[in-house]
């Protein structure tokens, strides 16, 4: 009790420093309003103020689509494939149970992570929580012989497939949410559709969902089998849906949406620099325009914005970037992927603090003055995702 008293007043303590440090660091001229308001502090309610546990939950979809899981969800592709080096299997389990610990509900992988091993480990790790959470995972991306082949697969007869592989790496015997990866030109959505629903009847699949499509194929599946979720880009620096309607179509049609790559692959959260070296064997970011060095020294002005409105708060500028997408609506879920048990704290704290319409508004048209150097995706990624 006294060493747990101890914590909770240094750890105020901390906060008031940082606070302080902050207000006497430099703000970018004509922001003051919003960087230099009172400090927040965190309401650490349902939790013991020394481990961050999630205690809130959303719902995603409705009536027989809905699916109720923790705030904040968990990406788990970085622990095997596309984020760089990782630690080992056992560091990455143990994380894992960690994050089910701390109330974490919804689990991401796919079929293309590795391809294959971040199922296998998702499997492995989660699926003694059979019940207790959900672990989705997508089709679509063409694998052969366990090797990627860049070619979309969405035929009836391959997402059967896929979904009996899946569901034999997983561990389980029903898929609590199944996502087509990326778009088919060559299938009919409806006829996607019309699959998933009958891996629905026979108890294989127990939602469905879709990432990266426009309203008008969100509007077709939903009609054929209601859809659950979309899963596409969204942060501070790729704010596309809002434009492009599919916030809107999923507020009209009650589909949840999980923004994914919610950090901006880590950028946000100001560990990245021009400096910074990608595993060139694992790691897609180094083909990525908005990662070259140029692109990366031109947008880490948007981190240091990210910073300067944390400081003030006792934010970090990754809890900034996930308390933005939560407060945007109750139907969004952000997805995001760690390797250390220091992120996962820092990111499940990021619904704990009390930032109000007026400063958020301010500080995403700040955000949005500075322009965002580089392409999210190459032009060959781009050809896939359409906006
Ligand atoms: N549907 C799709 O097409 C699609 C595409 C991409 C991703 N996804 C899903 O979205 C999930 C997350 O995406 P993502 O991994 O691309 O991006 P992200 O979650 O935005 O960023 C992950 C990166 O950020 C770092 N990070 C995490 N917390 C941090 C913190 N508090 N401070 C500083 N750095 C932090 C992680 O490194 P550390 O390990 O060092 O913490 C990791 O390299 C994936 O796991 C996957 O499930 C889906």
């Amino acid at each position: 009790m006294e060493e747990s008293n101890k914590i909770n007043i240094s750890r105020r303590g901390f906060l008031k420093t940082a606070a302080l440090t902050g207000a006497a660091l430099a703000m970018p001229a004509g922001l003051n309003k919003v960087f230099a308001s009172e400090p927040q502090q965190p309401d650490f309610s349902g939790n013991n103020g020394n481990t961050a546990r999630i205690t809130r939950h959303r719902v995603l979809g409705k009536g027989a689509a809905s699916m109720e899981v923790s705030d904040l969800g968990f990406g788990i592709m970085g622990m095997t494939y596309n984020r760089s080096q990782h630690p080992d299997k056992k560091t990455c389990i143990r994380l894992l149970h960690e994050a089910v610990d701390r109330g974490v509900t919804l689990f991401d992988t796919a079929i293309i992570y590795g391809p294959l091993t971040n199922e296998l480990l998702a499997g492995e790790a989660l699926s003694e929580f059979k019940g207790r959470i959900h672990v989705t995972t997508k089709f679509g991306h063409e694998v052969i012989n366990g090797k990627g082949t860049g070619r979309q697969d969405s035929r009836p007869s391959t997402i059967r497939r896929y979904c009996e592989e899946s569901l034999r790496r997983l561990r389980t015997d029903s898929i609590p949410l199944f996502y087509q990866h990326r778009f088919d030109p060559k299938v009919p959505i409806e006829d996607v559709a019309g699959t998933i629903a009958d891996l629905i009847k026979e108890g294989k699949v127990q939602r469905w969902g879709l990432c990266e499509v426009s309203p008008e194929v969100i509007r077709k599946a939903h009609a054929v089998q209601p859809l659950t979720a979309i899963q596409s880009e969204y942060h501070l620096m790729h704010r596309a849906v809002e434009e492009n309607g599919v916030l809107e179509t999923c507020r009209e049609l009650g589909i949840g949406f999980v923004p994914y790559s919610p950090i901006n692959r880590g950028f946000m959260g100001g560990c990245i620099n021009e400096y910074t070296a990608f595993d060139p064997d694992n790691d897609n970011r180094q083909t990525l325009p908005r990662f070259t060095p140029e692109a990366i020294r031109a947008n880490t002005r948007i981190v240091n914005t990210l910073q300067a409105f944390g400081r003030t708060r006792g934010m970090t500028s990754a809890q900034v970037a996930l308390a933005w997408l939560l407060q945007k609506a109750s139907w969004i879920v952000p997805i995001p992927g760690t390797t250390k048990l220091a992120h996962l704290e820092e990111n499940l704290r990021a619904s704990e603090f009390t930032v109000t319409p007026d400063e958020w508004k301010e500080l995403e048209e700040t955000i949005a003055a500075i322009p965002v150097t580089g392409n999210r995706y190459n032009a060959e990624q781009q050809k896939q995702v359409g906006f």
